[in-house]
C-alpha cells in the first residue's frame, strides 16, 4: 500500500513540473497564465513564446507521462517500499500515468492552474499503447490541418482514443502488443488479456477529463471566439 502511495505522489510531482511556466519564467520573464488563452501548456508556449520553445514543452509534457507510467513504476516495482501494490501491472502503470496528468493540471508547484493535460496523457498512453496512440496522433494532427484548431483536436483526439483501442480489440481483434513494448522499457514481459479492457476504461476517463479541462475553449468555440492556428498566415 505504502508503495502504491508513493508511485502515486511520485508520478504526481512528475506531472506537476510546470515546463510551459519554467520556460515563461526564464526566457522571457512573463507567467505564461497571463498571456495567449492563459493556459500553462504547449499550445499555449508555441502561441506565446515561439514554436521552438513551444515544441520542446510539448515533448517534456509528453516525456512526463512516460516517465511516470514506466519509469516510476519500472522502479519502485524493482525497489518496493514494505510490499508491492496488488494491482495489475497494466493498471499500475496506467494509475502512475493517470497521476501525472492530473498532477499536470493542479500542479502543486503553481498554485493549482496548470495546463488542459493533452501531452501528458499521450505520454502516458504511447508508453502503454503506441499504436493506438500513434492513431490517434493521426487524427489530431489532420484536425489541426483541417480545423485550425488545437483544442478541437485535442478534444476529439481524446474521445477518439477509447473508441481505436475498442474497434482494434474488439472489431479486428488486435492487441496492443504492449508483452514487446513494456520488454524493451523494463526487461519485463506481461501479457495480459485484460490490458485492452484497462486501456479502455482509462482511455473514457482520460476523455472526460481531457472535455472537463477544455470547458473554457469549449466556451469560446461556441461564441466564435477560440484561436486558431495561423500557419504562418497573418
Ligand atoms: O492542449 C491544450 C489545447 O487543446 C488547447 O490549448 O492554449 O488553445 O487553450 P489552448
Amino acid at each position: 500500500m505504502v508503495t502504491l502511495i508513493v508511485i502515486l505522489a511520485v508520478s504526481y510531482l512528475v506531472g506537476a513540473i510546470p515546463t510551459s511556466i519554467i520556460a515563461g519564467k526564464l526566457l522571457r520573464g512573463i507567467d505564461i497564465r497571463d498571456y495567449g488563452s492563459g493556459n500553462a501548456g504547449g499550445t499555449n508556449a508555441f502561441r506565446v513564446l515561439g514554436w521552438k520553445t513551444g515544441l520542446a514543452v510539448t515533448l517534456l509534457d509528453i516525456v512526463k507521462g512516460a516517465v511516470a507510467a514506466i519509469s516510476v513504476v519500472v522502479f519502485f516495482e524493482a525497489h518496493p517500499i514494505g510490499s508491492l501494490p496488488e494491482i495489475d501491472p497494466v493498471a499500475l502503470r496506467l494509475l502512475a500515468g493517470l497521476s501525472a496528468v492530473f498532477g499536470h493540471v493542479f500542479t502543486v508547484f503553481a498554485g493549482f492552474r496548470g495546463g488542459k493535460g493533452v501531452s501528458t496523457a499521450a505520454g502516458m498512453m504511447f508508453a502503454i499503447a503506441p499504436v493506438s496512440t500513434l492513431i490517434v496522433l493521426g487524427i489530431f494532427l489532420l484536425t489541426v490541418f483541417v480545423s485550425r484548431y488545437v483544442s478541437v483536436a485535442s478534444i476529439l483526439a481524446a474521445v477518439a482514443f477509447p473508441l481505436v483501442i475498442a474497434v482494434r480489440r474488439y472489431v479486428f481483434d488486435l492487441g496492443e502488443g504492449l508483452d514487446y513494448y513494456i520488454r524493451m522499457f523494463d526487461g519485463q514481459v506481461f501479457i495480459h488479456d485484460s490490458l485492452d479492457a484497462h486501456l479502455l476504461v482509462f482511455g473514457l476517463i482520460v476523455a472526460f477529463a481531457i472535455v472537463y479541462t477544455h470547458r473554457s475553449n469549449i466556451g469560446r468555440l461556441l461564441s466564435g471566439n477560440e484561436n486558431r492556428v495561423n500557419f504562418g498566415r497573418h
